[in-house]
C-alpha cells in the first residue's frame, strides 16, 4: 500500500532511500496505544457531531480495538513505507472497513494527532514515574527507624565536616525526590491539554467539538491556539528536565554509596544479589548497578541537550524535525524508570557497617564547630571562637587525638575561660545533641521530620 500521505499530486512514488530516511515506525510504533484511544474518541466524537453515523463510528470503534489487540499480541505487521504509528493503524483500518475507515481522518491532521498520542503517553510515564519515585522516598523512610541511633559524618567539599544521623541523610534525598514529583506534577498540568481538532495548524472548517474529545481522553483543558499547539513541543522538553532532574539525583546518590560502599569508608553494604562479581578476581563484589545509575545519567544529559536543540530556531507551525523528539524522549523515560526500579531495592536493602562508622567517628575533628559554639554561647565572637577552636585543633592534631582527649589544661592554654562543661559538646554523639535549630540534626528535630514524612508517605 502506498502511503496514505501522498495524494494524487504525486506522479512518482517515494525513493527507498527517503523511506527509510524518514520513516518513525521503528520508535513511535510505542505510541500505539494512546493512537487508538484518541482515535477512537475523535470517531466518537465526529459521530455525536453528525460527521459521521453512530453505526460508522461503533465499526471504526471495534476495528480499532481489533488492531489494538493485534498489536498487543504480536501479530500485526508494521510497514515502513506507512512510515509512521498513525498511518500504519489508519491504513489498518482502512483494508477493514473501506471508505468508513477513509472518514476517520476527517477533521485532524498528523499534526495534532502526534501530540495529542505523545500527551497521554507522557501523562501516563508521569504517573509510572511518580509512584516509582514515591517508593523510592517511602525506602528511605523505612530506613530511618532501623537507623535512627547512627551518626554519619557529613561532608562538604568530600571532607568530614560535622557529624549527622543516619536519618537526617536520608531525609535530605526525600526532600529532592519530593521536589522531583513536585515538578513532575505541575509539567503534568501543562502535559495535560488537548491539541485534537487544531488539525494541520489552522484549525478546520468542520463542526467537531473539541471540548468532547478532550474529556473522552480526560484531558484538563483544550489547546486555545491551533498554531501553537502543534508546534508546541516545550512539554517534551518539561518532562525531560523532570526526568533528568531525577537521574542526576540518583547519579550522586549512587555516587555516594559507591563511595561508602568501599573499604576506604565501609559504611555500607549493599544488597548483593544487586551486586556483580568479576571474573578475574573472586574477592570482588562490585557496585555496577550504582555504576551504570551514574553511567546512564550522562544518556539523560544528552537526550535533553538534543531535546533543547530539536526546538531551536524552528519556524511555526508543524516541521519534520520534530519527529526526532521521540527516540530522545522514550530512551529518557527508559532509562529513569531502569534507575528507580533498582533503586528503591537498594535502599531498602543495603546495611550500615555501624561497627566500622563507629570506631572512626572521632577522625576528622567533626565536633569542632560544636566546640566553637560553644565558645560562643560563653560571650566569645565568633572569629575569635573559630580562631581559638583553630588553635585547639592544631594542639589536637600534633598530639593525634581527638578533641575530647584533651586535658582541661590544654584547652585552658589556649582558652583561660575554659572549664570542664566544655566536654559536654565534645565527641560525634555530644555534638549532635547540641543541635538545635529546624532542619538540623537535632534529634529532636529529626524524630518530629521522620514523623512528617511517614505521615506524608503513608509509611508504617
Ligand atoms: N511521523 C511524524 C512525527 O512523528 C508524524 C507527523 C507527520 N506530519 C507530517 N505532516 N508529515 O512527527
Amino acid at each position: 500500500m502506498d502511503s496514505l500521505s501522498r495524494s494524487g499530486a504525486f506522479a512518482e512514488s517515494v525513493d527507498k532511500r527517503v523511506e527509510r530516511f524518514t520513516e518513525s515506525i521503528s520508535f513511535d510504533c510505542k505510541l500505539y496505544m494512546h493512537d487508538i484511544r484518541a482515535s477512537i474518541a475523535h470517531a466518537q466524537m465526529l459521530a455525536a457531531q453528525n460527521v459521521l453515523t453512530d453505526d460508522e463510528a461503533k465499526n471504526i470503534e471495534s476495528t480499532l480495538q481489533a488492531i489494538g489487540d493485534e498489536i498487543s499480541s504480536g501479530t500485526f505487521v508494521w510497514k515502513q513505507e506507512l512510515e509512521d504509528v498513525h498511518m500504519n493503524i489508519e491504513a489498518a483500518l482502512i483494508e477493514r472497513l473501506g471508505d468508513v475507515g477513509r472518514k476517520l481522518h476527517t477533521a485532524r491532521s498528523r499534526n495534532d494527532q502526534v501530540v495529542t498520542d505523545l500527551r497521554l503517553w507522557i501523562r501516563d510515564k508521569i504517573d509510572e514515574i511518580d509512584s516509582l519515585v514515591l517508593q523510592l522516598q517511602q525506602a528511605f523512610v523505612g530506613r530511618c527507624e532501623r537507623d535512627a541511633e547512627v551518626i554519619l559524618p557529613a561532608y562538604t567539599h568530600l571532607q568530614r565536616a560535622q557529624p549527622v544521623l543516619a536519618p537526617h541523610v536520608w531525609l535530605a534525598y526525600c526532600e529532592k525526590f519530593q521536589r522531583d514529583r513536585e515538578r513532575l506534577a505541575d509539567c503534568r498540568k501543562r502535559v495535560n491539554i488537548c491539541p485534537l481538532g487544531s488539525a494541520a495548524v489552522a484549525g478546520t472548517s468542520m463542526d467537531i467539538d473539541r471540548q468532547l474529545t478532550a474529556e473522552q481522553l480526560g484531558f484538563e483543558g483544550i489547546a486555545a491556539n491551533s498554531i501553537d499547539v502543534s508546534s508546541d513541543r516545550d512539554f517534551v522538553l518539561e518532562t525531560a528536565f523532570c526526568l533528568t532532574t531525577i537521574v542526576l539525583h540518583l547519579s550522586g546518590w549512587a555516587e555516594e554509596w559507591i563511595l561508602w560502599s568501599t573499604s576506604e569508608f565501609g559504611f555500607i553494604e549493599l544488597p548483593q544479589n544487586f551486586c556483580t562479581g568479576s571474573s578475574i578476581m573472586p574477592q570482588k563484589i562490585n557496585p555496577d548497578v550504582l555504576e551504570l545509575t551514574r553511567g546512564k545519567s550522562a544518556r539523560a544529559v544528552g537526550h535533553l541537550q538534543t531535546l533543547v536543540t530539536l526546538v531551536k530556531g524552528l519556524p511555526l507551525a508543524y516541521n519534520r524535525d520534530l519527529q526526532e523528539d521521540k527516540p530522545a524522549l522514550f530512551d529518557l523515560v527508559e532509562t529513569t524508570i531502569g534507575c528507580l526500579q533498582l533503586a528503591e531495592p537498594i535502599v531498602a536493602g543495603a546495611q550500615l557497617n555501624v561497627k566500622s562508622i563507629e570506631s572512626r567517628l572521632s577522625d576528622g575533628y567533626l565536633d569542632a564547630t560544636a566546640l566553637m559554639e560553644f565558645l560562643m554561647k560563653q560571650g566569645k565572637p565568633q572569629r575569635t571562637a573559630h580562631h581559638l577552636v583553630g588553635s585547639i585543633v592544631r594542639k589536637a592534631m600534633e598530639m593525634q587525638i581527638p578533641l575530647e582527649k584533651l586535658s582541661l589544661e590544654d584547652f585552658q592554654a589556649i582558652d583561660p575561660t575554659l572549664d570542664s562543661s566544655v566536654y559536654d559538646v565534645l565527641g560525634a554523639k555530644n555534638a549532635v545533641k547540641a543541635l538545635k535549630s529546624y532542619g538540623s540534626s537535632a534529634p529532636g528535630e529529626v524524630a518530629k521530620q521522620i514523623d512528617r514524612w511517614r505521615t506524608q508517605l503513608s509509611v508504617k
